[in-house]
């Protein structure tokens, strides 16, 4: 079964790796059976987290009507904040403790769904909040066994949150995202209903649809488990293992959905096939990188959305700046692909020609400049910032970038080249602008 990218082992490397599958269901209409869901996961009382631009829609209306329906009790927390902090976190674990359920759903964005994650985690084992969260800037410990059921319901087609083990917020004293991550956060059901994109502004639907499109690039380049460490017992292998087959399947098609979908479905919100088909693109980049890990582009956004300026782009709430996820990661995709190449620079050929480049003349050497030159060309198509200065940055911020990405070794390592200091400064200088 092993290709050769898998056969070039490290002598202590894994020589196995886990696919934890998400229990997921996709089509359109799917969020009304959530209230069967929940009482078949045997919750009485559930926990509804959702936030205030969403609770009025009727993707909400539907799942409450659902749970209704079921005769579960429902307690409604609507005060997700979109790109969630500790503090926000917290309030979401205050609601839950107080609220004495025994489930959870989350009716939202990434933002959402982690708080969820968060609340179920922190309300099920109490800890003093810097625990879990991911080394060296928490304690990293492992979290202690199953959590309540977590039904996760997507509301954009992005983060891929529903099928990850993964947290992401803003720690405010130290101006940094970082994250928690344990194969136990991962929700216990989803229910993807792709009807919910046809709502969703363009800009919305472009930045999530690039977040999937890395999500899919940087599992698919990641180095492969065989040179990851072999951990200590079954038990200690992490949901960052690295590239793996499973993964390679759902990467293919995810880019392969995104090149034939993302402009379509960005520019003709009544383009119905393509926003499902950019649904799909996304469950299937979720389970991928769920279960071999992102990399420089998700290891630098960290500080790219963490020292946002004034950036305050359309389609998302105004009153406080943000580069959202999506773009927080494709302003770095192009430079670090073209760097990446060196690695791997099949696998990137690969990525370029599932992207829609005819690779047929092109060698390794030219890998690196097709991929990155094809996903410049799809950023410019869909209105995305130019680069780091299109989200409000300039070339004298880059050192700040730098130290603010540092710490994040579980992605960075995960890249199939060596990432120091060095390194991480001219991927940054290289995503200052594309054109
Ligand atoms: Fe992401």
């Amino acid at each position: 079964m092993l290709c050769s990218y898998y056969d070039v082992a490290l002598e202590s490397g894994d020589d196995a790796f886990s696919i934890d599958a998400s229990n997921i269901t996709f089509g359109p209409g799917c969020l009304r059976e959530a209230g069967d869901i929940a009482k078949n996961l045997g919750i009485k009382r559930i926990a509804v987290f959702t936030d205030d631009a969403l609770v009025g829609t009727e993707h909400v209306a539907t799942v409450l009507a659902s749970l209704n329906a079921a005769g579960i009790d429902v307690a409604l927390y609507d005060n997700v904040r979109v790109e969630p902090t500790d503090e926000s976190f917290k309030a979401g674990v205050k609601f839950a403790n107080d609220a004495d359920v025994d489930g959870f759903i989350s009716v939202g964005g990434g933002s959402v769904i982690d708080t969820a994650k968060a609340a179920n985690l922190y309300s099920t084992y109490p800890a003093e909040f810097l625990d879990y969260v991911n080394a060296p800037i928490g304690g990293g410990i492992a979290v202690p066994g199953t959590l309540k059921p977590h039904i996760a319901c997507p509301t954009t087609s992005g983060t891929g949150s529903e099928c990850t083990g993964i947290a992401v917020f803003d720690l405010l004293e130290m101006k940094a995202k970082t994250g928690i991550a344990s194969k136990m956060l991962r929700p216990t059901r989803a229910l993807i209903d792709p009807n919910v994109t046809s709502t969703l502004p363009a800009n919305v639907v472009a930045a999530s649809a690039f977040d999937v499109l890395s999500h899919a690039l940087e599992s698919y380049t990641a180095r492969p488990y065989t040179q990851r460490p072999a951990p200590a017992t079954p038990f200690m292998r992490p949901s960052s293992q690295g590239a793996n087959p499973w993964s390679d399947l759902g990467c293919g098609e995810a880019l392969r959905l995104i090149g034939l979908f993302l402009e379509r479905g960005v520019h003709d919100a009544t383009d119905t096939e393509a926003r499902h088909q950019l649904m799909w693109a996304s469950t299937l980049a979720g389970i991928a990188f769920g279960n071999a890990g992102c990399h420089a582009p998700h290891g630098m956004s960290y500080s790219v959305a963490g020292l946002v300026k004034d950036f305050c782009p359309h389609g998302y709430p105004q009153g406080e700046p943000m580069v959202p996820h999506g773009m927080s990661v494709m302003v770095n995709s192009p430079s670090v692909f073209r760097h990446t190449s060196a690695g791997n620079p099949e696998r990137h050929l690969d990525g370029a020609r599932w992207l829609g480049v005819d690779t047929t003349d092109l060698g390794p050497a030219e890998a690196g400049r097709a991929l990155g030159d094809r996903l410049v060309e799809l950023m410019k198509a869909t209105n995305m910032p130019n680069g780091l200065i299109g989200v409000g940055y300039e070339a004298a911020d880059v050192p700040a970038l730098v130290e603010g990405s540092l710490p994040q070794r579980r992605l960075l390592d995960n890249a199939p080249i060596e990432i120091d200091r060095e390194v991480l400064t001219a991927l940054y200088e290289g995503a200052l602008s594309y054109w």
